[in-house]
């Protein structure tokens, strides 16, 4: 028997000051956007935003439905809206970022299980690792090299 260690790097800023310009203005477009989200149900506000490798950037938030399970999370939202204008386009970078109105998010906010296989699934399409940033409303930022970082023993379609 052989044990194997998956290892995860996560960079960790203090705050969004901390990281570079080009970063600080993806994450505030992610902020933006939750402003747009659509969520009368959860009430929970999720805004992202991807950096394309032409230079603009475009965002989206969470659209919730009556019908529970076809809430659709920011993070979806946003690559297929890029993927289906800019279908030839990689995405190098996604700011994620969440709000609620039961407290003050100060905790940098993952992307579910669904998203992290999207997120895989587009970086493996496009041939280029997606950088990852999260943070709450406040707080401290991570940033990951690349969302196959967020699924170690990943499913993709060689087998299909
Ligand atoms: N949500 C996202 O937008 N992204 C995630 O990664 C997790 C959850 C949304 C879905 C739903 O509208 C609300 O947050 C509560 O789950």
């Amino acid at each position: 028997m052989k044990k194997h260690i998956l290892k995860t790097a996560i960079e960790v800023y203090t705050s969004e000051k901390e990281l570079s310009l080009k970063d600080q203005k993806l994450m505030k477009k992610a902020k933006q956007a939750l402003k747009k989200s659509y969520s009368p149900y959860s009430n929970f506000k999720v805004g992202a935003a991807i950096l394309l490798k032409n230079g603009k950037m475009m965002s989206g938030s969470n659209q919730e439905n009556a019908s529970y399970p076809l809430c659709l999370c920011a993070e979806r939202v946003t690559i297929s809206a890029a993927d289906s204008v800019h279908p030839k386009v990689p995405i190098l970078a996604m700011a994620i970022t969440a709000k609620s109105p039961s407290q003050t998010i100060t905790k940098p906010v993952a992307p579910c299980g669904a998203c992290r296989q999207v997120i895989f699934e587009t970086e493996m399409k496009h041939d280029t690792p997606m950088r990852i940033l999260l943070q709450g409303e406040t707080g401290k930022v991570y940033v990951i090299e690349g969302g196959k970082d967020l699924l170690p023993l990943s499913f993709d379609g060689s087998l299909l």
